[in-house]
């Protein structure tokens, strides 16, 4: 499963990529609020970081403005993919983008239905939103696993990005369903490595090693 960053702060995204952990980046008009920056500044700034995709958000809402708009983003770097929402314009504006030979990431999904729509249209990823039906008691990870039993049915080439991830539970959940990319708050994916009995396992080594009055040098 690829590791997406979902964030706009450079600096977290330059710790995780330091670790190989970074196979692309998401933002959207949120994230971009959140980092202050200027988005097409930022953007840029992300996109020569990592060789993934870097996913930024379109904010038109009609059709023909979505296409402007993706076009500019499309232009700041090879590796733009453009965020359009699951909208009736937003699968007219994915059809175009992606007949035009760009990358298009679907969002805002939150349907399995939804998501068939953008695989018709030629979307390159879509993007369920997880946590944002846990909030309102539907089960977002089931919505992964339908999405991958339609898209596998058909052999439909769009990639599954799980996104709206609230925990290291989520990762591993859309993992085991299949999704090809998870898309995580830095703070989740640095979770992945916490565990008590790992905690714990190390404390009790270094006490016996202390014991042995040895270092490695
Ligand atoms: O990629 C979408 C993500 O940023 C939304 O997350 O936690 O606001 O639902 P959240």
């Amino acid at each position: 499963m690829k590791f997406f960053a979902d964030t706009a702060e450079i600096d977290e995204i330059a710790e995780l990529n330091a670790l190989g952990m970074v196979d692309g980046v998401t933002t959207n008009p949120s994230l971009i609020m959140k980092s202050g920056r200027d988005i097409i500044e930022v953007t840029r700034e992300i996109a020569a970081m990592i060789d993934g995709p870097v996913s930024a958000e379109v904010v038109a809402t009609d059709a023909d403005t979505m296409l402007t708009e993706g076009r500019k983003l499309a232009a700041i770097a090879p590796n733009i993919a453009i965020k359009v929402p699951l909208t009736w314009d937003g699968l007219k504006a994915c059809k175009r983008l992606t007949g035009e030979g760009h990358m298009v990431n679907v969002t805002l999904c939150f349907s399995a239905n939804q998501a068939l729509l953008a695989a018709k249209a030629g979307a390159t990823f879509i993007s369920p939103f997880i946590g944002r039906l846990d909030d309102i008691n539907i089960d977002g990870m089931e919505l992964i696993a339908d999405i991958r039993t339609i898209y596998d049915n058909y052999g439909l080439e769009t990639q599954i990005l799980a996104a709206s991830i609230r925990s290291a539970n989520h990762m591993k959940e859309a993992a085991l369903i299949g999704a090809d990319v998870a898309t995580a708050p830095p703070s989740v994916i640095r979770k992945m490595a916490d565990h008590v009995l790992t905690d714990k396992g190390l404390e009790g080594f270094l006490k016996d090693w202390e014991k042995t009055g040895q270092t490695i040098s």
